[in-house]
Parts: structure tokens; C-alpha cells; sequence
């Protein structure tokens, strides 16, 4: 089902081939053990969001740049698969610049999940790329922050302004995602954008202790009536606008824990998805833990197909 009026929503980010073993117990260094399983999966934060808003039934896009290497017919097939369009990326030849690949340990214990992203010289957006995009044909563009800042806050800039001079049912809202711990310098970044997700490892390595803290502290950042939203793991999720309460949702536990491999990515496709149907911020955190937990349950994405209904 696309949205009402046709527009997508589009997520502006990494992708990558994630390798996962999924292993009884967490290795020890240096001994050989068997695997449980094994397989490949597309991953990345923003490409991981597109593959869960496409499963709720949104109409979506992933923005970002590919390469044309061996894991490029997979990566491509399975965009296709999720029926997720790629039209608009920028893609390279290999060579210097190679495709990233994260090798994931699963434990499946309590679905830890281990990453170790190896990011092969990747080529970051660029901003003639985003140039192509048509503006009028998405309802929202969500930013995975990452190190390329100049070119995310011209990314940015460029939706305000086109935002300016359309009326406000064509306007398209903006969200950011600030997750990694270093990428301190996308924090003047807030000030533009509709949502601003910040991790529970962002918001703590800025000192905050719990989700409410984090949401509070920062949401002063954000222009006026913009909102802060902040997922803290096993403690659920907080948000606040410049002007409400902070409002939170606890988690909701699947029977069994089996693979948090980007629980934070379905919390913000599925927040996201939510507010682009002009929920409450209330209703759109816990559809975002609800999502997210269920993804918790499940290997992979696919067990969120038709969960839009427990919004
Ligand atoms: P990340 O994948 O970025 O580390 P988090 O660990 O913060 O993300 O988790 C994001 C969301 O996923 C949480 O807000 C929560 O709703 C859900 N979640 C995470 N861990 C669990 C869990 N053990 N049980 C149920 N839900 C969980
Ligand atoms: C999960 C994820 C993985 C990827 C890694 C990149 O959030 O996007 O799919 O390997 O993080 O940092």
C-alpha cells in the first residue's frame, strides 16, 4: 500500500552487506567452534529503515551509493525483493572504493549482536547526487548522520528551502539520526529538522544516564517545535518537543530474544512510519518500541510484514 497521495519516504544512508554467523554462545578468542547459521543480509542503518517501511507498507526509497562489486547483484535483488526503489542512488565502479561489509556475530543466547563493519574506502553521498532527487514526489526524508556533516546540512538546507514556497500539505518533514558516538559535530545539525533521533551510546557519551535525561537535555537544540527521540535498549524510549511534556514507552518483549540486529533501525522506520500517518508522538514511540520489539523476535525483517495494524 503506498501512502495516500503517492509521495515516498526516503532514507538517506548506508548500505551494506552484513555477514552473520549465528553462534550458541558468544566465541572465545583464538578456538574454533561451529556456527549455528549463516547468511548475508542487507544492512546499514538507512537501508535497514527503508526494508522495515516497505514491510509496514510504506512507499520507499533508499538514497546512498552502491558499487558495482560481487555483492552488488545481492544487495540490488534484495532492495528489489522488499519492493524498496534505488533509482536515484550514485553507483561506482569498483576499485579503490568497495563495497562495506559488516561480518555480525549473533549469539543466540539473547540475540546479541556483534558488528564489525568494515567500511572499504566507502564513497559518502555527494551533494550533486541528492541534487537529482525531485523533492515534490516525498512526504519525508529521514538522514542517517554520518561523517559526510557538510553535505547532510546542504542536503537539509535544500528541503527548508524548497519547504519555504510549498504550502503545508507538500512541505516534506525532515529527520535525522545521530548514533554514532563521534559524530559530535552533526549536533548543529538539529536545529533544521522535524525529529531528531539520538542513540542511547550519543546520548550517553554526552553525559546523559536515561532516556528522559537525553531527551531533555537536547531538545533545546532543535528548532522551535521540533522533537527530540531517544531508544535506550531494554529501557524503551523517550521523546520530548520544544514545547510538550517528555512522553516514553517501555519495551515490549518478544517470547524470546533472537536477533537485535538493528532493533534501533526498526525503531525509526517504524516511529517514522508512524508520524508520516500524523500520529502522536505518544502513539509513534510505542509503535516504534511495539516494531522493534517484534523485530527482537524474529531473525530479520520480514516477521514485521503487516504489523501496521498494531499501530
Ligand atoms: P540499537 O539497535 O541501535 O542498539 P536499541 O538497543 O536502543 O537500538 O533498541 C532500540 C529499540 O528496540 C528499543 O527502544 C526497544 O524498543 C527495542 N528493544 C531493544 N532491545 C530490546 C529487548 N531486549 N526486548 C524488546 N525490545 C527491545
Ligand atoms: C545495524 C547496522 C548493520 C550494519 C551496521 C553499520 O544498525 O546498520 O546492519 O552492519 O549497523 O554500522
Amino acid at each position: 500500500m503506498a501512502t495516500s497521495d503517492g509521495k515516498k519516504i526516503m532514507c538517506v544512508g548506508l548500505c551494506c552487506v552484513d555477514i552473520i554467523s549465528v553462534v550458541q554462545s558468544f566465541p572465545v578468542e583464538d578456538t574454533d567452534q561451529r556456527s549455528l547459521d549463516y547468511y548475508w543480509r542487507r544492512g546499514g542503518n538507512a537501508a535497514n529503515s527503508t526494508t522495515v517501511l516497505a514491510l509496514l507498507g510504506s512507499n520507499v526509497e533508499f538514497m546512498g551509493t552502491l558499487v558495482k562489486s560481487q555483492e552488488y547483484g545481492f544487495l540490488k535483488t534484495d532492495f528489489e525483493a522488499f519492493n524498496v526503489s534505488i533509482g536515484n542512488c550514485a553507483v561506482y565502479d569498483e576499485g579503490n572504493i568497495r563495497c562495506p561489509v559488516a561480518v555480525v556475530i549473533v549469539n543466540k543466547q539473547n540475540g546479541s549482536r556483534t558488528i564489525m563493519a568494515a567500511l572499504n574506502n566507502i564513497a559518502e553521498l555527494r551533494y550533486e547526487d541528492f541534487e537529482r532527487v525531485s523533492l515534490e514526489n516525498y512526504r519525508w526524508i529521514h538522514f542517517e548522520g554520518r561523517n559526510n556533516v557538510d553535505t547532510i546540512k546542504q542536503m537539509i538546507q535544500r528541503i527548508v528551502t524548497y519547504n519555504e514556497r510549498v504550502p503545508v500539505d507538500e512541505k516534506v518533514r525532515i529527520s535525522l539520526e545521530l548514533e554514532k558516538t563521534k559524530r559530535t559535530d552533526l549536533i548543529p545539525l538539529m536545529t533544521q529538522p522535524d525529529y531528531v533521533f539520538v542513540s542511547k551510546e550519543f546520548a550517553a557519551a554526552q553525559g546523559y544516564r536515561s532516556k528522559e535525561e537525553a531527551v531533555s537535555g537536547m531538545v533545546h537544540k532543535c528548532k522551535p517545535g521540533g522533537a527530540v527521540i531517544c531508544a535506550w535498549g531494554e529501557d524503551g524510549a523517550a521523546a520530548k518537543t520544544t514545547t510538550d511534556d517528555v512522553i516514553t514507552s517501555s519495551i515490549f518483549p518478544p517470547e524470546n530474544l533472537v536477533d537485535t540486529l538493528g532493533a534501533g533501525d526498526t525503531f525509526n522506520a517504524a516511529t517514522i512510519y508512524a508520524l508520516s500517518k500524523d500520529r502522536t508522538l505518544q502513539e509513534a514511540v510505542t509503535f516504534g518500541c511495539k516494531i522493534a520489539g517484534a523485530k527482537c523476535g524474529v531473525v530479520g525483517y520480514k516477521g514485521i510484514k503487516g504489523l501496521q495494524t498494531l499501530l
